[in-house]
């Protein structure tokens, strides 16, 4: 199978690295590889992107320079994605690069999330699979963080996803997933699984058909 993994910075560094984490996930990737799986890696920002995007903002930068800092986040944490394989190579900056040479990326231009970045890399090398590695264990009907009586969704309709995350991308914004992905991913019908990422074991059960304990979008 072709997947493109968007792992979220707040699993990988949270919010220092989380070394024995990013070996393990380095493992399985391979491991996966091995098997036979086709396999991307888009890494986020996380807490780092937020705290320098949150005093930017208080400096009085504009959004599109809050979000050039949260883009070399994404790069800085995606560095440590590439160590645990041994790659020393600078991490792509646009996705003007054949599918074959994208294996860890992080973010490419203003206005978007990795989420985006991994929803249009799984269009565009048509992957049979994305899934959005992120530090909650699926996709609510309302934020969990914020309603406790919140409930999580088994499976939910792209359109449906839209109309839930539907807001202007601000640099540092925090939605299950970004508004321009929602959009890509319902534009090319990708099949996307929102799951726990600090849980590995969900990620390789996702990319086998098994029970992920995450939500899918269809
Ligand atoms: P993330 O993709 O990490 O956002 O990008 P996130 O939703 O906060 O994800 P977690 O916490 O890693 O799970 C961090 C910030 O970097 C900028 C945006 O401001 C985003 O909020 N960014 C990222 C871009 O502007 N463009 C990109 O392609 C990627």
């Amino acid at each position: 199978m072709k997947v493109v993994i968007s792992i979220g910075g707040s699993v990988i560094a949270s919010p220092k690295p989380n070394v024995n984490y990013i070996k393990n996930f380095s493992q399985l990737i391979k491991k996966l590889t091995t098997e036979g799986h086709d396999i991307k890696v888009v890494v986020g920002g996380g807490a780092i992107a937020r705290e320098y995007i949150q005093a930017l903002r208080e400096l009085g930068a504009s959004e599109d320079y809050c979000d050039k800092s949260g883009i070399l986040a994404t790069r800085l944490n995606a560095m440590l994605i590439s160590a645990a394989f041994g790659v020393y190579k600078d991490i792509p900056e646009d996705l003007n690069i054949k599918c074959s040479d994208i294996f860890i990326i992080g973010g490419i231009k203003p206005g978007q999330t990795t989420d985006a970045v991994s929803a249009e890399i799984a269009a565009k090398c048509k992957a049979d699979l994305l899934i959005n590695a992120t530090n909650v264990d699926g996709i609510y009907d309302s934020d969990p963080r914020k309603n406790p009586s919140a409930i999580k969704l088994k499976e939910i309709k792209s359109e449906k996803l839209i109309e839930l995350v539907e807001q202007v991308h601000k640099a540092g914004l925090s939605t299950i997933i970004d508004p321009v992905a929602a959009k890509i991913i319902h534009r090319n019908k990708i099949r996307t699984i929102v799951l726990d990422g600090r849980n590995l074991e969900s990620i390789e059960k996702a990319i086998k058909g098994e029970n992920h304990g995450g939500t899918l979008v269809s």
